[in-house]
Order: C-alpha cells, then structure tokens, then sequence
C-alpha cells in the first residue's frame, strides 16, 4: 500500500466516523473500539494541520489540495492579478469583510487582507463557495478573473471576492502560515 493510499484509507475512515458520530448515538459503542484501533490523537493532529509545498508553482498558477475534506486552492497571483485586486474600490464590494481567518474579524476586504503575503502574492483560500457549497472553477473564470461558480453564476474577482451572482461572502481564507517554502494550512 503506497502512502498516498494510506492516508485516503485513513481520511475515509475518519469521515466515516465523524458521519457515523453525528447522527447515530446508537451505535457509538461499536464506534469507539475503531477509533481507539486507529489512535485517534495522531490521526486527528494529522488531519487538523497540513504542510504544503508550494515552491514549484509558477505564477498565474495554483495548486488545490484537499485539507478536512474541503478543497483549498493556493494561487500564486501574476501580476496582473494582484494589480486588478488592489485597483477594486470597498464601494465596489457586496461583502466587506476580509474573512480571513488570519485577520480580526472586523478587517476589511482590502486586496492587502486578503492575502497571506504582504506582497500580495499567495492567496489561500477554502475553495467552497459561499452560496451552497460548490467549488468555483479558477484561473481566472468569470467576468472579474478570479473563480466561478457554475452552480448558480457567482462571480470572485481576482482575490476571491464576491463581485456578482447569489453567494453572500467572500472566499474564506484558512488559518495559514508561511515555513519557507512550504504553506502550512491549520
Ligand atoms: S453554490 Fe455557488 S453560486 Fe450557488
């Protein structure tokens, strides 16, 4: 069993238990000998912190990886996208808050707070749409560059921002940090 297996084996283990967990309090006896089996501190650590090796992604590129069985999308903004970013006015924003889990609550959705850089190049973000749960389609989609979302046409500019369309929020920024050249998400 290669080690990607592994740890798909143990990630489907685990989310068979968190489903198993919530909705069925009958069977938590039989539950609980497995999760013992699995060592649940180290299999739970694993899965609450990920580290990322983000030094062979080129510009106007990104990288998705699947962290607590959502989607995060590591883009290394071009240029171009960073300048479209910090060009957009508050005015011009239906959700104003950076939500960003990195920042206060309460900041704003300035392109700066947005991003985990202060150059403005890196952007990590859950690549889940904020309407129903979607995963917007990237690299530059939809009428401000960013991502889209098919499902019901919403439309993030080039700092997952919502711009148009029914969903309510930004893209939600994770807990992230930088370990040179590796992004360590949670
Ligand atoms: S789920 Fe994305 S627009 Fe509805």
């Amino acid at each position: 069993m290669s080690h990607a297996d592994e740890h798909e084996g143990t990630r489907r283990d685990f989310l068979y238990y968190a489903t198993a967990g919530v909705g069925a309090v009958a069977t938590g006896a039989a539950v609980w000998p497995l999760v013992n089996q699995m060592n649940p501190s180290a299999d739970v650590k694993a899965l609450s912190s990920i580290r990322v090796d983000i030094s062979d992604v080129e510009a106007g590129t990104q990288l998705t990886v699947k962290w607590r069985g959502k989607p995060v999308f590591l883009r290394r903004r071009s240029q171009d996208e960073i300048d479209a970013g910090r060009a957009v006015a508050m005015d011009d924003l239906p959700d104003q808050l950076s939500r960003n889990d990195n920042a206060g609550s309460t900041d704003d959705a300035s392109d700066a707070n947005r991003t985990l850089d202060e150059a403005g190049e890196w952007l990590v973000m859950i690549g889940v749409c904020t309407h129903l749960g979607c995963v917007p389609l990237g690299n530059g989609s939809g009428d401000f560059g960013g991502w889209f979302c098919p499902c019901h046409g919403s439309h993030y500019d080039t700092a997952g921002r919502i711009r148009k369309g029914p969903a309510p929020e930004n893209l939600l920024v994770p807990t992230a940090r930088f370990d040179g050249s590796v992004v360590v998400l949670g």
